[in-house]
């Protein structure tokens, strides 16, 4: 799960797909990344972590930044909205085995971004932890469908 800092959107959305897969046999191995360096070694934005714990979601972590190398180790690299996918795109090696996808992508017709609260009021993130919920149900379910 990739954003732009790694401590509000990415953190949150890494939270709930593992939060998704726990009914799954063999569960994956879920991790997220920024693509900026600005937040690397902090924690998840506590604004951030109090909306999750509002709706039950733990949220923690410690920010990394994306690595070319992440596009071998992991089968399937999630961007939280389209300048995320670019940057993404941008460090891909030519030899990349993941799948690169836009995170509500998995909603029918949908590519919107989730919008990132970073700059708003509190409303923002405990929209992230909804909208993120929502659509790493929906990724599982069709990642468990393969
Ligand atoms: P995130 O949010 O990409 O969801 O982690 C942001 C975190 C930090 C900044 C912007 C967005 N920043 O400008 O420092």
């Amino acid at each position: 799960m990739v954003c732009l800092g790694n401590i509000c959107r990415s953190p949150t959305a890494e939270a709930a797909f593992v939060e998704a897969c726990s009914g799954w046999r063999e569960p994956p191995e879920v991790d997220s990344a920024g693509t900026a360096a600005y937040h690397v070694g902090n924690p998840p934005d506590e604004r951030m972590v109090a909306a999750g714990a509002s709706l039950d979601l733990s949220i923690d972590g410690s920010a990394r930044q994306a690595t070319p190398d992440d596009f071998h180790r992991f089968d399937v690299i999630v961007a939280m909205d389209r300048a995320n996918l670019r940057d993404l795109e941008r460090i891909r090696p030519a030899d990349a085995t993941a799948e690169l996808r836009l995170l509500r992508n998995t909603e029918t017709g949908d590519d919107r971004d989730v919008p990132d609260p970073y700059y708003g009021g509190p409303e923002g993130f405990t929209e992230v932890v909804e909208i993120v919920r929502a659509a790493t149900l929906r990724l599982a379910a069709e990642l468990a469908s393969r």
